[in-house]
C-alpha cells in the first residue's frame, strides 16, 4: 500500500494509523502491557507504521510506556505521534490547556515515557482558553525548531484557531473526528485542510466499534465503558446508526469485506484525508481493520 504523505512535511505513513487511546486501558474492560504489546506487535506486521498517542492516554502515561515497552530496537520503522494539552488533574478530571509552561512540562514527561529524545508529530490536543492562542502556536513552532519534534499538528480545532495558529506555526496535520455516521467536517474544515495542503488524519472511523457491526439494539455496556455516555449509542441516534449499519453490511458484503473494512475504506479513500486512527484492544481487530487498505472503492460509489 503506498504511504501518504503527511501534508508538507517528510513524513510518510500508510492510510490506517493505530490509535492507541485503548492501549491504556481505561475505556472499557481490562488491557494489560502484555495485551498492549501484542496489538501493536499485529499492526506492524500488518503494514501500519504510525503509531497515535497522548499525554493524556492513561492516568499515568500507560499508552506511552506500553508504546515505548514494544518499540523497543524497532522505533526507526515508526512514524510516532504524541499529543500534549489535555491532562488530568489531581482530582482526576481532564483538562485542557494551552499554556506553554504546562504544555512543556507534559511533553518533557511524555519523551521521559516513550524513552525518546523528541517525536515525529506533536500535536496541540484540543482548544483551550487558558493562554492566548499564539503563544501557544509559538511554543509548538518553537519546538519544531529545536528539532524536538519533524512535524506539528493539531486536533479538534475550529476553521478559525486553525487560520489563527497557522498564522505563528505552520503545521502538517488536522486530526478530527470523521467516520461514515459522524461526517461533520465535511462542511468547513476539510475543504479548509485540502486547500491549505495540510492532511486530515481521521480519528474514531470505527465510531467506537458501531462501525464493526458487532452490536444489536439490546446491547448493554457496562459501568466502565466510555460508549455508556456517547450520543452514539443511545435513544434514536442508536436505531438509525444500527439501520445504517446494516445498509453498510450489504454494501461490504458485495466487495467480499466486512463492514468495518468498507467503513475504514470509506474513509481513507476521502479527498485529503491522510490516514485512519483505528483502535483496537486484540490483536485480531487491528489485523482485521488493516485490510481495509486492500478494499478498493470507486469513484462512482463514493458519490453514491
Ligand atoms: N484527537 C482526539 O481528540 C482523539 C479523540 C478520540 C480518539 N483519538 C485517536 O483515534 C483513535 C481511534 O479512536 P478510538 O480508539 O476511540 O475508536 P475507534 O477506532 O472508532 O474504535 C476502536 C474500538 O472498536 C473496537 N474494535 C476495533 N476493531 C475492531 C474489530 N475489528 N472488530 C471488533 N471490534 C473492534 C475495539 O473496542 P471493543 O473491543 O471494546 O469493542 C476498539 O477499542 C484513538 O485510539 C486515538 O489514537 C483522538
Amino acid at each position: 500500500m503506498q504511504q501518504r504523505r503527511l501534508g508538507k512535511s517528510e513524513l510518510y505513513v500508510a492510510p490506517v494509523g493505530l490509535g492507541c487511546w485503548p492501549l491504556a486501558g481505561i475505556t472499557s474492560g481490562t488491557m494489560t502491557e502484555a495485551d498492549a504489546v501484542a496489538v501493536i506487535d499485529a499492526a506492524l506486521e500488518a503494514g501500519v507504521n504510525h503509531l497515535d498517542t497522548a499525554y493524556a492516554y492513561g492516568r499515568e502515561g500507560e499508552s506511552e510506556r506500553r508504546i515505548a515497552r514494544a518499540l523497543r530496537g524497532r522505533r526507526a520503522h515508526v512514524v510516532l505521534a504524541t499529543k500534549v494539552g489535555v491532562y488530568w488533574d489531581q482530582q482526576g478530571v481532564l483538562r485542557l490547556t494551552g499554556r506553554p509552561d504546562l504544555l512543556r512540562q507534559h511533553f518533557e514527561e511524555s519523551l521521559r515515557r516513550l524513552e525518546l529524545d523528541h517525536v515525529d508529530l506533536l500535536y496541540w490536543h484540543a482548544p483551550a482558553d487558558d493562554a492566548p492562542l499564539a503563544e501557544t502556536a509559538g511554543f509548538f513552532r518553537e519546538l519544531q525548531a529545536k528539532g524536538k519534534t519533524r512535524a506539528v499538528g493539531v486536533s479538534n480545532l475550529t476553521v478559525g484557531q486553525m487560520e489563527a495558529f497557522a498564522a505563528e506555526c505552520p503545521f502538517a496535520v488536522a486530526q478530527v473526528r470523521y467516520n461514515r455516521l459522524q461526517r461533520e467536517i465535511e462542511a468547513v474544515v476539510l475543504p479548509w485542510c485540502r486547500e491549505h495542503q495540510v492532511s486530515v488524519v481521521a480519528y474514531e472511523p470505527l465510531a467506537l466499534g458501531l462501525l464493526t457491526g458487532k452490536f444489536d439494539r439490546d446491547h448493554v455496556f457496562s459501568e466502565e465503558d466510555w460508549r455508556r455516555r456517547s450520543p452514539l449509542f443511545s435513544g434514536e441516534a442508536w436505531t438509525k446508526n444500527l439501520e445504517e449499519v446494516e445498509r453498510l453490511r450489504r454494501i461490504a458484503a458485495g466487495h467480499g469485506c466486512c463492514v468495518a473494512q468498507w467503513a475504514v475504506a470509506w474513509t481513507i479513500s476521502q479527498p485529503g484525508v491522510a490516514a485512519a486512527l483505528c483502535g483496537a484492544k486484540r490483536p485480531e481487530q487491528i489485523r482485521e481493520t488493516a485490510r481495509a487498505m486492500s478494499v478498493a472503492l470507486s469513484p462512482s460509489e463514493l458519490d453514491a
